[in-house]
Formats: C-alpha cells, sequence, structure tokens
C-alpha cells in the first residue's frame, strides 16, 4: 500500500477509535448521571411502606446538617424547626449527621415515642464513641442494670445520703478560689464539681496525675460531639475517640491497680460489678469501664451549660436575684452556730422553694434542643403519616413554649412555678430530661448541683458581664465564655461555718 494511502486509513481508524471511545465514555458519564440521579431520587424520596412526614432531605449525605447546626438564641426553638413547622406541621422528615430523621414538635407523639421505643437515637459520630457494646444499649437486661446501679446513687436517699455532703464541700470551695481571684468560669467550675464528686463516688480515691490526665482528655469531647461521621486523622471526630481510648485505658490502669494492691475501689463501681451483693461478677471490667465512661460523658454534657444559662437568666433578672438572695439569707440566718458547721442539709436543700422553682423554669426554657432521641424500632402511624423504623427520631419539647400551657412562653418567669409539684421531673407538659425508659437518670443530682450553687453564689456579690451570650449549636455554646465576677465581700456569713 502507498505510504499515504496508509496514512490516510491510519487516520480513519484513529477517528473511529476515538469516536468509539468518545461513545464509551458517554455511555459510562449518562450510566453515572443516571445512577446519580436514581441515587438522589431515592435519597430524597426515602422508600416507606405508607406516606411519610411532608419535608425535605436536602443534599445526600450532608442532608439538612449545616441549617440545623446554625447557632441560634439559646432560649428559642431552632430557627430551622420553626421554619419547618411552618412549612410542613409539627411533624417533618430530614437528614441530618448522614442519617434519615424524622423530627416532632407534637408533644403526644414525643411521649408515646419515648415510652414504646428504646434505642437512643444518635448520629454515628456519637455511637462510635459510645461503642457498640456498651451497656446502655447492648441488651434490655443490661440497660435494666446500670439504671437500677446509678439510681442507687443517684436517686434520692442516694443523693442525700451519700452525695450532699460531697457537693457542697466541693461548691464552696470552688466558689471560695472564685470569691478569692475575683472571678470564676461557671460552665468550668461546675464540671469540675460534678467529675470530682463522681469521680471519687465511682472510682474510689484517684491519684492526682491521673485525676489530672482525665480532665485534660475531657476537654476533646463537647466540641467533638454532633458532627458528620468520618474518622479522618487531624479531625474532631479523630481526636475525640484518641481522647476515648485514652481515657478509658487510664480508667482500666486504675482499677487493675487497685484491685492488684486491694485498695477499694468507689462503692459505684462495686456495685456495677455486682461485689457488693457478694454473688458473680454481672458484668466485666471492660464493660464496666466502658460504661463509667459514657456515664461522665453524658453526666458532663448538660448540667454545666444549662447552670451557666441560669445563672445568665438570674443575672438579667434583678427581681429572680433578689427573690434568691432573701431565700438563702434565710437558710444562713436560721441555722445554729452548730449547724453551720455542718454545712448545708437536705432539709435546707427540701426548704429551697424559690430556688427549685428558678432552677425548673431555666430548665424549661433552654429546653431548646430533642430531650426524646430514639432509634425507631417498629413503624408507627401517626395520623395519615408512617413514622418509618430504623429512622432516628427527634422529639423537640416544644410544649415548653406552647402559650396555652405557659403564659407568655418566653419570659423568664420562676413565679409561674408557684404551688405546682416542684419535685417531678417529667409530665405531660414539661419534659427537659426526656421520658419514657430513657429518662435522665441525673436529673435530680443535676438540680441539686444547681442549687447547692446558687446557694453558695448567693452568700458573695456577684455579676455576669451584660454582653454574655448564650446560643445553642445542638448543645449550649458561651462564645464569650460563662465568666462572673465574684466580689470577696460575703453577702451572707457562710452556711459551712
Ligand atoms: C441539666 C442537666 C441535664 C439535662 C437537661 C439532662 C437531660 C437528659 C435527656 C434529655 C436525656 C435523654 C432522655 C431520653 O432520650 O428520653 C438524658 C439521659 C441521660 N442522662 Fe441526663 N441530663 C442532665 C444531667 C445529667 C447528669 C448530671 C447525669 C449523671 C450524673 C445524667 C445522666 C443521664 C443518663 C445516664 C442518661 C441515659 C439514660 C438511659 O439511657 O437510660 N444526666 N438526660
Amino acid at each position: 500500500m502507498q505510504p499515504k494511502k496508509l496514512k490516510r486509513t491510519f487516520e480513519r481508524d484513529k477517528q473511529t477509535n476515538m469516536v468509539e471511545v468518545f461513545n464509551l465514555w458517554t455511555l459510562i458519564l449518562s450510566l453515572i448521571v443516571v445512577k446519580l440521579y436514581h441515587w438522589i431520587y431515592q435519597w430524597n424520596n426515602p422508600k416507606c411502606k405508607g406516606k411519610l412526614p411532608p419535608g425535605s432531605m436536602g443534599f445526600p449525605i450532608i442532608g439538612k446538617t449545616f441549617e440545623f447546626m446554625k447557632p441560634h438564641d439559646a432560649i428559642q426553638l431552632p430557627t430551622f424547626v420553626k421554619e419547618k413547622v411552618h412549612r410542613y406541621g409539627p411533624v417533618f422528615r430530614t437528614s441530618l449527621f448522614g442519617a434519615k430523621v424524622i423530627i416532632s414538635t407534637d408533644s403526644g407523639l414525643n411521649i408515646e415515642m419515648a415510652k414504646t421505643n428504646h434505642m437512643p437515637g444518635m448520629p454515628k459520630s456519637l455511637a462510635r464513641l459510645f461503642g457498640e457494646n456498651n451497656l446502655f444499649v447492648q441488651s434490655k437486661d443490661s440497660h435494666k442494670h446500670v439504671r437500677s446501679v446509678t439510681t442507687q446513687l443517684l436517686g434520692s436517699q442516694g443523693l442525700k445520703l451519700r452525695m450532699m455532703q460531697d457537693i457542697d464541700i466541693l461548691t464552696l470551695t470552688h466558689m471560695e478560689v472564685g470569691a478569692r481571684n475575683g472571678g470564676l468560669d461557671v460552665k468550668e467550675t461546675v464540671s469540675k464539681i460534678l467529675i470530682e464528686c463522681l469521680a471519687k463516688k465511682v472510682m474510689g480515691e484517684m491519684e492526682p496525675e491521673a485525676a489530672k490526665e482525665l480532665t485534660l482528655c475531657w476537654s476533646h469531647f463537647p466540641k467533638g460531639w454532633f458532627r458528620i461521621s468520618w474518622n479522618i486523622p487531624g479531625n474532631g471526630v479523630y481526636r475525640m475517640m484518641k481522647a476515648k481510648k485514652q481515657m478509658i485505658n487510664i480508667l482500666k490502669e486504675m482499677v487493675l491497680k487497685k484491685r492488684a494492691s486491694g485498695e477499694e475501689l468507689g462503692e459505684f463501681f462495686k456495685t456495677l460489678l455486682g461485689e457488693m451483693e457478694g454473688g458473680e461478677e454481672k458484668i466485666s471490667v471492660e464493660s464496666a469501664i466502658e460504661f463509667i465512661f459514657i456515664f461522665f460523658l453524658i453526666a458532663n454534657e448538660a448540667t454545666p451549660s444549662v447552670l451557666a444559662a441560669t445563672v445568665k437568666l438570674i443575672s438579667d433578672n434583678p427581681k429572680v436575684m433578689q427573690e434568691l438572695k432573701r431565700e438563702h439569707e434565710r437558710i444562713v440566718r436560721d441555722k445554729s452556730e452548730k449547724e453551720k458547721k455542718t454545712g448545708l442539709t437536705w432539709e435546707d436543700y427540701k426548704s429551697m422553694t424559690f430556688t427549685q422553682m428558678v432552677i425548673n423554669e431555666s430548665l424549661r426554657i433552654t429546653s431548646t434542643a430533642p430531650t426524646v432521641l430514639r432509634i425507631i424500632d417498629h413503624e408507627f402511624q401517626f395520623g395519615e403519616y408512617t413514622i418509618p423504623a430504623g429512622w432516628i427520631f427527634m422529639g423537640f419539647p416544644s410544649v415548653h413554649f406552647n402559650p396555652e400551657k405557659y403564659d407568655d412562653p418566653l419570659a423568664f418567669n420562676p413565679w409561674r412555678w408557684k404551688e405546682k409539684d416542684l419535685t417531678a421531673i417529667v409530665s405531660k407538659t414539661y419534659i427537659p430530661f426526656g421520658a419514657g425508659s430513657r429518662l435522665c437518670l441525673g436529673a435530680d443530682f443535676a438540680k441539686l448541683i444547681m442549687a447547692s450553687f446558687i446557694h453558695h453564689l448567693c452568700r458573695y456579690r456577684w455579676s455576669m458581664k451584660t454582653e454574655t451570650t448564650v446560643l445553642r449549636r445542638f448543645i449550649l455554646t458561651f462564645p464569650g465564655g460563662s465568666d462572673i465576677q465574684i466580689s470577696q465581700e460575703t453577702e451572707v456569713e457562710n452556711s459551712a461555718g
């Protein structure tokens, strides 16, 4: 063949090849586009036997997470929820943290779901942190066992006999240190009180070095809780998991050392392992340590920030502050010199009626995050809508902001609790601690810590900067900190002598 002809043939073949490659790529791309379209369509229209609640699932994987996580005023329901309720009604579907979610602001449905569903609902980042084998989710029996052990420590008898004095002394000490330094950060201080108090009861006496290390690990948690679940070196989830590993190792080392030397473990730990009943160990040391880690994590999550928000609400309401001072002055005044030396008693605590009203009101108004979180374990019919199994259920306590139940609901008004049962931690119109089988185990303990803190604070002249802001980004946040200034000059005499 002549070279010219050969070249033409070669060029023609090359062109044909290119067309074929082009066609192949067009086909591959079309298939990808069709698949992508199908995936997006399925994402936005999840399969369900009945009719799903209305809503929008947002972009695949990311869903509506960024919109949901926009910071908002802490004493208002999230703008995201308010807007969607306005558009879709009280129950709607969406996607958050990579999971399919049903959001409900219907109080009847919230209580029903809390009672009939057992598994706690959480994004994968959190589930990973908790671990699959944690006693809270492992089985109904292990959950029952840890609930019963925790209630022994944190039920009213446990609080009265085992915790009251420790909480009082720790709060008094931290407050005195704060007063000497001219002030303190409420959130940080409450966190220290809480961990020191629980650590002693759970683990027994702790070496100061181990306690310091534990506190350090702690600092990685609150910021990393709720986020999309990828565990990539350097990111929040990664740091969180590293801190978890470190903490578990510290706890394990401590337990093994104590057991080897015959030193006492905390009574809570012993009961958890079943040692106190003299029987066989009910659970392994590993599971007990995992449980204690989770328990500390949950315990430290809400109380410090709710209390800091309460202090802000008191500081912004001089009439409330005055009434509190009056109540706590009375408690100190009515004590004999001998009684002052024994510190705050259970009877003193029970006589703090106005303080309890302040705490109840603060818990009502700061409950702007879901308080019922479950994985829906069976399909449920709600009117014309089907609430599908396998999805996460988030129940917002919007009943706290219903003007038919609470007059002028956005006002911080502790007096609305006058003559009401102040010991109830759950009712049809009040669910700051959730409801059903997962009802908060630390509710009474948290309320006692709050009351003790308010009591000791009221002995001083104190103020919180007016520019202190409290926002919510799923959890309560204080962009400028939660500092208070405390003057050495006490308002009333030291109640603990
Ligand atoms: C103001 C402070 C607190 C608030 C607002 C709060 C709120 C809650 C809420 C809403 C739940 C979920 C309930 C549900 O899904 O139905 C919960 C569960 C829980 N809380 Fe609290 N909590 C607080 C303090 C504490 C403290 C101090 C502790 C421990 C010392 C604690 C221990 C627990 C535990 C162990 C659970 C899980 C219960 C279970 O799954 O059976 N909480 N809390």
